[in-house]
């Protein structure tokens, strides 16, 4: 038997600089607006899905995003670079502040891309990453998983990483009749919520070890990598995070964080919706008028 590496007989944790998005899937629940728009460009109300992620990922102290783009999803890069046109032409107009918003995220991290060839699934995205990874924990974050919350999610698990120093996933608890469509932790709970994971399953089609669901957030260690070597491909010849860390548990020890925000899968066409209204509802342009229209309506 194989022992774990102990938090504690570790030394202090290396501080996480980067941050993996896995962008490179065919947005197979979005279609037809997914076909030629890569769905981490979608609008949430006036800025696109992956914005907010970066900006979760840089407002937890991320430098460097390294995005996994796919067939069609040159709009992800476009997005990030800089359009001398379009800067130009504000510049001439005088919108200031125009020009300062859309230059921001540009300027505030660097970014690295690398390409799918195929989409293979989501350890296989992760695993194309190594050589920019290289020997250091990183993050991972889906683009269109969107979390709204008053310390920024990632943050929340960054401040337990620091604490155990190994690997820590997002999860939230959802009604056991959805477990199915999630991947799914066993664990012991060691705090308030945080749990040690013992055990994880992709997608459970019954008896679900939980109702402790992983959400698009992973601080990994770079074990992964090895982890995601030895794995095969699993459910719909995939080749699962879930299941590499599956293996990366037999060798090091993994934690959940059951972060404190209100999470959308808008990736998902009602929980895109939910997302732009209750991120419509706060928005300072549009917040009364979109309100009235609510209300106005007889449901
Ligand atoms: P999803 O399971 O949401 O798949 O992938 P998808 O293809 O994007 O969307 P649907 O389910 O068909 O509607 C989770 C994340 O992993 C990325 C996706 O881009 C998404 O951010 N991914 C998935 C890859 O980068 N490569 C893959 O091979 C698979």
């Amino acid at each position: 038997m194989t022992t774990k590496k102990s938090p504690s007989s570790k030394s202090k944790p290396k501080k996480i600089k980067k941050a993996v998005f896995p962008a490179a899937g065919f947005g197979t629940r979005f279609l037809p607006a997914t076909k030629a728009i890569p769905k981490e460009m979608l609008p949430l109300v006036d800025k696109p899905l992956i914005q907010y992620v970066i900006e979760e990922a840089a407002d937890s102290g991320i430098e460097e995003i390294i995005i996994v783009t796919g067939m069609g999803k040159t709009a992800i890069e476009d997005h990030f670079d800089i359009s001398f046109e379009l800067e130009s032409l504000l510049k001439e107009k005088g919108k200031k502040q125009l020009l300062k918003m859309i230059r921001e995220i540009s300027d505030r991290v660097t970014y690295a891309y690398t390409r799918q060839k195929q989409p293979l699934g989501l350890g296989h995205a992760v695993q194309i990453t190594k050589n920019l990874v290289s020997d250091e924990p990183f993050v991972v974050l889906l683009g269109d998983d969107i979390i709204d919350a008053k310390v920024p999610a990632t943050k929340q698990m960054m401040k337990l990483y620091n604490k155990v120093n190994a690997s820590v996933i997002a999860v939230q608890k959802v009604p056991k009749n959805q477990t199915h469509l999630y991947g799914v932790i066993q664990g012991e709970k060691v705090g308030p919520g945080t749990y040690r994971i013992t055990d994880l399953v992709e997608k459970p089609q019954k008896n679900p070890p939980s109702n402790l669901a992983i959400i698009g957030r992973y601080i990994l260690t770079p074990g992964i990598f090895k982890s995601l070597e030895k794995t095969k491909k699993g459910r719909g010849g995939e080749l699962q995070l879930t299941d590499a860390l599956r293996t990366l548990l037999e060798t090091e020890e993994i934690y959940a964080c059951e972060f404190e925000g209100d999470r959308y899968d808008a990736g998902d066409k009602l929980g895109f919706l939910k997302a732009n209204i209750s991120y419509g509802l706060k928005h300072s342009d549009i917040s009364t008028d979109l309100k009235r229209f609510l209300k106005s309506l007889k449901l």
